[in-house]
């Protein structure tokens, strides 16, 4: 399904994608408690046309937006990684890391631990110079970690969805950075 490494963590693997993932991936996607903070729920056929997009973004960059499992627990619990926004932006072009879990994997730090790892191809194998990840201002788990990895917010950056209007409550953007002289591997 995509090429590309695996990344290990403490309770995580950071895995290619496989066909078995499409099912799980869409239960998520179509989940309402997961999609609030996405524009709402997506239904298989957007699920399966996001997943080529990252299979895609496999075999550009090399990596991406890892299929995320937790060994001897549930195979495939969503994505953590990095990927080129497809907008443009002031800060584009850009590598962003992202991530998306099942509702009943948060609470537990998989996110930010996965996303540390994320964060240290990148820098440290990638040879990225900077980091960036953004979310809507109301999303508080998304913006936590990204506080939590360290990454730093500017008012200046702040950005508006291209694709909403003003009074979508996902209008509203903030945009997080990184740079790979101040990532600190723990
Ligand atoms: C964004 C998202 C991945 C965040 O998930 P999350 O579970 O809040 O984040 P983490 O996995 O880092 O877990 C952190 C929480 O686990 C807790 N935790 C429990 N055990 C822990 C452990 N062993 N280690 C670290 N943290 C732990 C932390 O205290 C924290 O809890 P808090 O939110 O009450 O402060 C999740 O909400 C999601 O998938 N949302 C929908 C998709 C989305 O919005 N994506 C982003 C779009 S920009």
């Amino acid at each position: 399904m995509s090429a590309g490494p695996t990344l290990r963590t403490e309770r995580l693997i950071l895995r290619p994608w496989r066909r078995d993932d499409l099912e799980p991936f869409a239960a998520l996607n179509a989940d309402p408690r997961v999609a609030a903070t996405l524009g709402g729920p997506q239904d298989r056929a957007f699920s399966d046309a996001l997943a080529e997009r990252i299979f895609a973004e496999f075999e550009t960059a090399g990596y991406g937006r890892w299929a995320v499992e937790l060994p001897g627990v549930a195979p495939f619990i969503g994505f953590i990684g990095l990927a080129a926004p497809s907008f443009k932006a002031h800060f584009t072009p850009a590598i962003e890391i992202g991530w998306r879990l099942a509702f009943d994997h948060w609470g537990k730090g998989y996110a930010t631990e996965g996303a540390r790892a994320a964060l240290d191809f990148g820098f440290t194998k990638a040879g990225l110079a900077e980091i960036v990840s953004f979310t809507a201002k109301s999303n508080v788990k998304s913006r936590a970690v990204m506080e939590r990895l360290g990454m730093h917010s500017d008012p200046k950056d702040d950005f508006n969805h291209v694709r909403l209007g003003p009074d979508h409550p996902l209008y509203h953007h903030v945009l997080y950075r990184l740079r790979r002289e101040e990532w600190k591997p723990r």
